[in-house]
């Protein structure tokens, strides 16, 4: 908490920076847990792209690098190029990948993808481009996945994947505020439509070879010791947004699982688990 004297500009800037820390934390968070989704999604991968595996990989809109991270463990010999619009982002990833001791293999590059690519020089062609939880955020989809057709060598693979619904943790008596809770967090700011690229794909010239839900259902002893911290991080962003949009019963209630000096706060319950699925489309130029 600041209590210099800020000017307005100041305050946004500190907003953004605490919102950019917090969707990080998140997707770091997401990557630790759901370990299990990203050995089966890369995994895949290794069986469609066959012999040799690939060893020129984009990461677009990489975040932190939960992708760049899983990647480059699933494919020992690969470079990966990781891209996204946000330096804070990219400084995140570097750290991890350094602290992974893969830091020799990474390559970051600051660019927003609605402009003319000219970091695909740094490794092009590619084997494998990798876009998760990204497209939806581009200007014009088909465009970006005719640049990532350009990008990728003839053979080459590209994996789009998105976030269905936001994870959920909760059994349905939070034994805080009315059962249900989770429920209704969901319905009131889940308002975004499916999103589906298989048209879009194809349009773009790729081969589909298969679009598939992953769904992921992990108790607490598979989901391992981050748990707490990430239904705490996934149940803090969606409480950001539903200001207005639920009740002042359900608010209260919520607050009370985000304190972290609660009993039956999130950050120390033992009976969270994770429920969501993720869609992966994985195509091929031919
Ligand atoms: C929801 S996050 C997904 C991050 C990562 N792929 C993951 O799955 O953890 C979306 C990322 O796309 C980046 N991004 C959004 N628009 C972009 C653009 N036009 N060009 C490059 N990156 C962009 C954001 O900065 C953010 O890091």
């Amino acid at each position: 908490m600041h209590t210099h004297h800020s000017t307005p500009g100041r305050h946004e800037h500190e907003r953004a920076s605490e919102s950019t820390a917090a969707s990080a934390r998140l997707l770091e968070l997401d990557g630790e847990v759901l370990t299990s989704y990203y050995a089966r999604l890369t995994g895949r991968l290794a069986d469609l792209a066959g012999d040799p595996a690939p060893s020129r990989i984009l990461d677009l809109g990489s975040g932190p690098g939960t992708g760049t991270l899983a990647l480059a463990g699933r494919f020992p010999a690969a470079r990966v190029t990781a891209v996204d619009i946000s330096p804070r982002m990219l400084h995140r990833l570097r750290k991890r990948a350094a602290s992974h001791g893969i830091a020799d293999r990474v390559d970051t590059v600051e660019a927003n993808a609605d402009e003319p690519w000219t970091f695909t020089g740094v490794d092009a062609p590619y084997d494998l481009v990798w876009a998760a939880a990204f497209l939806h955020h581009v200007g014009d989809p088909v465009q970006t996945l005719e640049k990532m057709y350009e990008a990728l060598r003839p053979g080459g693979l590209v994996a789009v994947t998105e976030m269905d619904f936001f994870p959920r943790h909760l059994p349905e008596n939070a034994g805080v505020g009315r059962p249900g809770l989770e429920a209704r967090l969901h319905a009131a700011t889940n308002t975004e439509p499916p999103h589906e690229w298989s048209d879009q794909l194809r349009a773009a010239g790729f081969v589909l070879l298969e679009r598939r839900p992953y769904e992921i259902h992990l108790d607490r002893a598979q989901a391992g010791p981050r748990l707490n911290a990430y239904a705490q991080s996934s149940l803090g962003t969606l409480r950001s947004h539903a200001a207005g949009l639920l009740g002042s019963e359900d608010l209260d209630a919520l607050d009370a699982l985000l304190d972290e000096t609660h009993p039956h706060g999130v950050a120390r319950r033992e009976d969270l688990s994770v429920r969501t699925t993720r869609t992966a489309w994985i195509a091929r130029r031919p």
